[in-house]
């Protein structure tokens, strides 16, 4: 496809609801910092959503998973903010028992990261092995995202998912979800979540953080959108280690452009400062060659 095509539409759209529209480059909201141009709509409410949901979309939560190709994206971009960035940890009364507390609504566009910092403060627990996952609350309900310590499920009453068929409640048990999986159907919005917490105290759950946290101790530095591959499980059902395989693959430090298999850790790509998509996809390429199990990409390659 011709690039110039995709980075300069005849015309910008804009909202009639208020919605904000600009044309930026994604490599600025993404982890890995590569990616081209796309309109990127930031919506604050529902009528926004549903306006910029009306022409083909993609939703952008914190950018930790994706790898956007450098000629931009043809579909529009959308972004939470307002009231789907906004946390309601007050317990709701209702919901909540002395074993099991339930919070109010949390936005899905809140930075996981600080709501992890909210619940250590508050002494609640249930996301601790969540820790020092770089993602949006909705991104990481979106692919459940976790550590062999806890995962994003772990702490989930029910989620407001939008589409432009509607918006609906369901509970984790209307979902068929498992390993970095949540079921939620492909572009399915997540504006928001109950969270599902356990009584606890800031010093144990600090300490089961601390545990999560030191098991990533060993992986690179460098910018990156995480563990390339999932973890594959074999047909008798043992899970192998992506990274171990390949590590034993001997392509650790192998380098296209300016991306590079991480020498810390296999499972990892690092950009050393300006790598392309293009460099990330023939190292995937490379590894899938050279490693004899078939392996789930874990990431998210847009387009
Ligand atoms: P994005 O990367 O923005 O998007 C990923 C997918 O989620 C896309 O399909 C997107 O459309 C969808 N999405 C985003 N927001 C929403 C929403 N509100 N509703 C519906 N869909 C949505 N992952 C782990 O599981 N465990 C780890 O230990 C881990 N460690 C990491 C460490 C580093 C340094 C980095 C950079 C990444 C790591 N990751 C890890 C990967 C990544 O953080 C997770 O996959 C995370 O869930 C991505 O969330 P995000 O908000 O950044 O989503
Ligand atoms: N290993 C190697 N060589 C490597 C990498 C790992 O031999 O290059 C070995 C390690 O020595 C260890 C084993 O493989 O014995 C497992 O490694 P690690 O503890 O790093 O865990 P992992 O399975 O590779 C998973 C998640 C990470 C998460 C960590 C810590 C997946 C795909 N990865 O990594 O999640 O942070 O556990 O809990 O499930 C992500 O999903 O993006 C991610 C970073």
């Amino acid at each position: 496809m011709n690039s110039s095509a995709v980075n300069k539409p005849a015309t910008l759209s804009s909202s009639e609801t208020g919605a904000r529209v600009e044309r930026l480059p994604l490599s600025r909201f993404t982890t890995l910092g590569v990616g081209g141009e796309a309109e990127v709509w930031t919506v604050g409410n529902h009528a926004q959503l549903r306006e910029a949901m009306s022409a083909p979309y993609r939703i952008l939560g914190g950018g930790s998973n994706l790898v956007v190709a450098d000629e931009g994206l043809m579909e529009r971009v959308i972004r939470l903010g307002g009231e789907f960035a906004a946390t309601d940890l007050e317990l709701d009364p209702q919901l909540s028992t002395p074993e099991q507390l339930i919070t109010g609504w949390v936005g899905g566009g809140v930075p996981l990261p600080g709501l992890l910092r909210k619940l250590q403060r508050l002494g609640y627990g249930n996301l601790e092995g969540t820790v020092g996952i770089p993602a949006q609350l909705g991104g990481a309900i979106w692919m459940n995202a976790g550590t062999r310590f806890g995962e994003a499920f772990d702490g989930l009453h029910s989620l407001e998912i939008a589409s432009p068929e509607g918006t609906r409640t369901v509970t984790p048990l209307d979902l068929p979800w498992s390993y970095r999986d949540s079921g939620i159907p492909r572009n399915h919005i997540v504006t928001r979540a109950r969270l599902k917490l356990r009584p606890s105290t800031p010093e144990l759950v600090q300490e089961k953080m601390d545990a999560a946290d030191t098991a990533r101790k060993g992986q690179p530095k460098n910018r990156t959108p995480g563990c390339a591959f999932k973890n594959p499980t074999l047909p008798g059902g043992e899970r192998l280690g992506a990274g171990k395989l390949i590590d034993e693959a001997r392509l650790k430090g192998s380098r296209v452009g300016n991306a590079m298999i991480a020498p810390e850790h296999a499972n990892f790509i690092v950009n050393l400062g300006g790598a392309s998509a293009a460099d990330v996809h023939a190292l995937l390429a490379l590894i899938r060659s050279r490693v004899g199990v078939h392996l789930e990409l874990e990431y998210e390659l847009w387009p």
